[in-house]
């Protein structure tokens, strides 16, 4: 694997899953892996799991490890051929070789604009890493994915999962914020990828990506689209169609015990409360985030420790 940009960068998701759950069990079996390497990792926008789940994860296989964010550093250019005469101090040709002097992995954070959808579904800022810098570059949730999340959630399926084919719901949730797709695309595109019945309910005007989707079946009936489901993952997304726009909040679009009925809800957290998902949700042992949430070292770690084997 030259670098992880995509759940697709994984050769073998079914192996990899199974990896990182022996990885869980023995977190300090390979200490000495990441001796005298260090991971970088650049922040332009807010994280919590992020943030303290890949650094864990570079500390249990041995790495030093660097955190910085770019709201403390000269602000970038990105255009091939600008006239740096602005506010832009130094461009992403030089910073990614910079930096790829001081990491053997640098690790990459960058939220969609949500106003420019050429601009997000090129993955600049991403991609310009993946290009100019001279090491691996692992996407920590980009314009379009967040493989990470989505590692972490197939993981968790994973060891929870009780029947051969269980049937997993993404639902559409509301929400305040016009949101990003990242999360909803790495998840659907790596269930696509496991032994499950996927499909996907949300308002009409929020189809997703259709090169994404494909053939899964998408509901605009969310009662139907909850029937006989195994794990419910709720995610808010803003339109993709009317890009980055709230078309409604369809609060009755809100998951409550008595949806979700005898299923394993999952999110990928931060949740807003009594908005997205009531309380008594995610006060039940229902409730699958917090294993998600811990398992994002686990996928973090599977993907340093190949990203080091390949280098
Ligand atoms: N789920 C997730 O990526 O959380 P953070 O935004 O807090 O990193």
């Amino acid at each position: 694997m030259k670098h992880f940009l995509n759940i697709n960068n994984i050769e073998d998701l079914n192996a990899t899953i199974k990896e990182a759950i022996a990885l869980k069990a023995h977190p300090f079996k390979y200490q000495s892996q990441g001796a005298q390497k260090t991971l970088v990792l650049l922040f332009f926008n807010a994280s919590l799991r992020t943030r303290i789940s890949t650094e864990l994860a570079a500390k249990n296989l041995g790495m030093h490890v660097i955190v910085l964010n770019l709201s403390d550093a000269w602000q970038l250019e990105f255009e091939d051929g600008a006239i740096m005469n602005f506010q832009n101090s130094e461009h992403v040709k030089e910073a990614a070789k910079v930096i790829s002097q001081y990491a053997t992995i640098i690790g990459v954070r960058a939220f969609p604009t949500l106003t420019d959808k050429a601009k997000d579904q090129s993955e600049w800022i991403l991609n310009a890493f993946a290009t100019f810098a001279t090491v691996p570059v692992i996407n920590m949730e980009s314009a379009t994915a967040h493989p990470l999340q989505s590692l972490a959630d197939a993981i968790t399926v994973a060891e929870t999962r009780q029947k051969k084919k269980p049937k997993v719901l993404l639902t559409w949730a509301p929400h305040p914020k016009a949101l990003p797709h990242a999360v909803a695309n790495s998840f659907i595109k790596t269930m696509q990828l496991q032994d499950v019945d996927l499909c996907i309910a949300h308002p009409e005007g929020y189809d997703l990506d259709p090169t994404i989707v494909k053939n899964t079946p998408v509901y605009y009936n969310q009662n139907k689209a909850l029937k006989a489901a195994d794990f419910v993952y709720a995610k808010n997304w803003s339109s993709f169609s009317e890009y980055g726009k709230i078309l409604n909040t369809k609060s009755d679009w809100m998951l409550t015990k008595e949806k979700i009925g005898a299923a394993k809800f999952m999110h990928c957290l931060p949740v807003r409360r009594n908005v997205v998902v009531e309380d008594a949700v995610l006060d039940s042992d229902q409730s699958l985030c917090i294993a998600q949430s811990n398992n994002r070292t686990f996928a973090a770690q599977i993907v340093i420790k190949k990203l080091l084997e390949s280098l």
